[in-house]
């Protein structure tokens, strides 16, 4: 989105609803502009009064006698659109709607939020809110908002999809020291939302790391694709909330059945590199670590206390989170033996003990930051009666500072004692936490940062594979044609030929002389399957029978079949047989796909067969941009990983016949919106290529 420079370092801003009476937001908004040291012009819109707060004031922005890039509205709801208009006509670039009344009060407001979104396409403006609290910019200053607080400078640019939530923060900001480069209150994100929001932070030269508390996504694709560029150049961390009312479909698929409400928010922040935050609390943990420290180099930690409880509970913590508890060199062994008291513990974590001062932990810190094997530190200290914070706080900050590419947290146990010690730690950038836990939960986020941003940048170029669209097409069409939802297994077997997806051949026939003759074509032993696009669990109603070996068998088995299911179904309609060739065992495998709202396609692969549903393994990927790295890195995901690389002796899977497969299935669910559910089940894994046995296709 073009043009949100003019939003955040305005050269003029009007507030239309302007007011001289203080306790009203039209008042707030511009005290709040005087407040912040805007530089730029400010008007006042207001039908009587032609000065506030000693501006002049004019009845409507087409009056201003200049060229306005920023306009905040607060009037009320029925007022909005007519202010809009005159904003358009007088060119003004960028509005922010505080005003509430709109999607939020039910259909009402959604035709008014409609038709106030319209008259700001008609102009090219872009428009925050409405129904927000405005925006901000440390560096610029500018506060065009009604927000009681009015942050530090820092370089966290914070966006919200609620209002509330950005007050509270600003003011519980300002009782940590923390600071922030930008704020938005997007509101009801009538036109921007937070991904423009975020494509704008990425390139801003103020802000380190983005966050955002989201309550929805409506652009899947475009936030994909945008989230993905911004965590290139910068971390994105992210708290979404409310239950997806987009989720994955009431599905009738195994696939479908497997991925809740949320899974696919998360396969795409997963995807994308975004990271994802539990709560609000971890959240500005993150933003804290993420705005202050040197990214970790690696995953292993030094742990520095002075009591051992605390020191085991960081240590568990440490390792329950996939990061490693660094192992010492002997000659940081070497040199904490010589130096430290014969009680203390000299291992990681390193115990100074209890009736440590300043000076040993000043040591301990140096000692570990100098061995090769430590990327992050974390320094505990407990309020015990000789306990030095404030000298303690100070060699840590001397220790960071000696050793810029180590990141350096601290946990300060305790309250009333610590004194000042707590300011100084975080006023030098040291992230400083009263528990260890957050402390750990933030070394993990950037150690999974760094891992995202690596394999993002060394990402694999998607390579396009040899299809015949056409065939395709001609099946769905035919089954539409024929009011039809579900493929019959010989169109299903036609499509995964037309996309290179193997599968055992099927041969539709209508009487047992037709089902002998493929048998005798496709060679024994064969299997054969009732084919109705209305059965779903043909086995259960006698409609499918294995290993026949002679045109005899096959004859037999034909009549059976079709007298089984005539009595256990009487009344659903029935094409005929089918005949499939019969395949050799293989690790029995799941390929699948369930859609979402948002984001599309999500393919499914893990342990397949019958006890699916039971054994859930599985992992999801979006299709979106799916390419063979992450498919590998979503089959390792699962436990039958450990089967496909040959288990107990037993020769390993062909692994590229598998991802090439995956790739295939994702690449038709791109390609045909109109396939609502896909399920590759089983799919067998030999040590040379890969078998469907079973594909089912059902349409929108
Ligand atoms: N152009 C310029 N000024 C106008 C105007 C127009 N078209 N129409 C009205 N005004 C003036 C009014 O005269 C008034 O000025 P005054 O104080 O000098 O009399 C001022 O604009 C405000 O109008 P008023 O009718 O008094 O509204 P209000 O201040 O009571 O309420 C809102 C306006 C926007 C604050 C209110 O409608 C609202 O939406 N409140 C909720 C905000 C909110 O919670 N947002 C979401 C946060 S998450």
């Amino acid at each position: 989105m073009a043009g949100l420079e003019s939003m955040f370092k305005p050269s003029a801003v009007a507030v239309v609803g302007a007011s001289k009476k203080p306790g009203k937001i039209g008042y707030s908004i511009i005290r709040n502009l005087l407040d912040s040291g805007y530089q730029g012009k400010i008007y006042p819109i207001n039908p009587k009064d032609k000065e506030i707060e000693g501006l002049t004031g004019y009845p409507s922005v087409s009056e201003v006698p200049d060229q306005v890039d920023l306009a905040i509205v607060s009037v009320p709801a029925r007022a909005a659109c007519d202010a809009a208009e005159d904003c358009g006509k007088a060119g003004v670039k960028n509005l922010v709607v505080v005003t509430a009344g709109f999607k939020e009060i039910g259909d009402e407001g959604k035709e008014l939020e409609n038709r106030l979104t319209s008259i700001c396409s008609q102009y090219g403006m872009n428009m925050v809110g409405p129904n927000c609290v405005g925006v901000m910019d440390t560096h610029t200053p500018l506060n065009a908002s009604f927000s009681g607080a009015y942050p530090n400078k820092g370089n966290i640019a914070f966006l919200s999809q609620s209002g509330a939530m950005s007050i509270a923060i600003l003011d519980w900001s300002l009782s940590v020291g923390l600071g922030f480069s930008k704020m938005v209150s997007l509101g009801n994100k009538g036109s921007l939302s937070e991904i423009d929001f975020i494509e704008e932070a990425a390139d801003d030269p103020d802000t380190n790391v983005i966050i955002c508390y989201i309550e929805d996504i409506t652009d899947g694709e475009r936030f994909f694709k945008v989230a993905k560029e911004a965590v290139k150049k910068k971390p994105v961390v992210l708290v979404k909330s409310g239950v997806s009312q987009a989720g994955a479909q009431a599905a009738s698929s195994h696939t479908g059945a497997l991925a809740g409400s949320d899974l696919a928010y998360d396969t795409a922040f997963k995807q994308c590199g975004i990271i994802r935050a539990n709560s609000m609390t971890e959240l500005f943990d993150l933003a804290i670590a993420f705005s202050n420290s040197p990214l970790p180099e690696g995953d292993k930690v030094a742990i520095v206390t002075n009591s051992g409880g605390p020191g085991i509970i960081t240590t568990d913590h440490v390792e329950g989170n996939g990061l490693t508890v660094a192992r010492f060199e002997d000659k940081t062994s070497e040199d904490l033996k010589n130096n430290m008291p014969p009680e203390a513990g000299l291992n990681n974590p390193v115990d100074v003990m209890g009736d440590a001062k300043a000076d040993r932990f000043d040591y301990a810190l140096k000692s570990v930051s100098a061995d090769p094997n430590v990327h992050s530190v974390i320094n505990l200290m407990c309020p015990t009666a000789v306990t030095e914070f404030e000298k303690t706080s100070q060699a840590l900050i001397d220790v960071k500072q000696k050793n810029p590419k180590i990141a350096y947290f601290a946990a300060m146990l305790g309250g009333e004692s610590l004194g000042d010690a707590f300011n100084m730690l975080s006023n030098a950038g040291i992230p400083t936490y009263t528990f260890p836990e957050p402390a750990v939960n933030s070394i993990r986020g950037m150690v999974q940062y760094s891992k995202y941003k690596e394999n993002l940048l060394n990402e694999e170029k998607e390579v396009p594979v040899q299809v015949n669209k056409d065939a395709v097409k001609d099946i769905f069409n035919n089954v539409k044609q024929d009011n039809r939802k579900v493929l019959l297994g010989s169109e299903t077997s036609a499509v995964a030929e037309a996309y290179g997806i193997p599968a055992a051949k099927i041969s539709l026939t209508t009487t047992a002389d037709e089902a002998a003759a493929a048998g005798d074509k496709l060679g024994y032993p064969v299997v054969l399957k009732i084919a109705s696009p209305d059965i779903m669990h043909k086995t259960d109603v006698g409609g499918v029978k294995v290993g026949l070996n002679s045109a005899e068998e096959v004859k037999q088995g034909y009549n059976e079949i079709m007298d089984n299911v005539k009595k256990a179904l009487p009344d659903t309609p029935v094409s005929g047989v089918e005949v499939q060739s019969m395949m050799p065992k293989g690790t029995e495998l799941i390929i699948g796909m369930t859609k979402d709202a948002q984001f599309g396609p999500m393919i499914a692969f893990g342990m397949g067969g019958i006890y699916v549903n039971l054994i859930k393994d599985v992992s999801f990927r979006l299709a979106m941009g799916i390419n063979n790295k992450e498919i590998r890195e979503m089959i390792q995901e699962t436990k039958c990983y450990k089967l496909l690389k040959g288990y107990r002796g037993d020769p390993p899977a062909d692994m590229e016949a598998l991802v090439d497969t995956i790739y295939r299935v994702a690449c038709l669910v791109r390609d045909f919106s109109e396939i609502k559910e896909m399920d590759v089940n089983p799919i067998f894994a030999y040590t040379d290529g890969v078998s469907a046995l079973d594909v089912k296709i059902s349409l929108e």
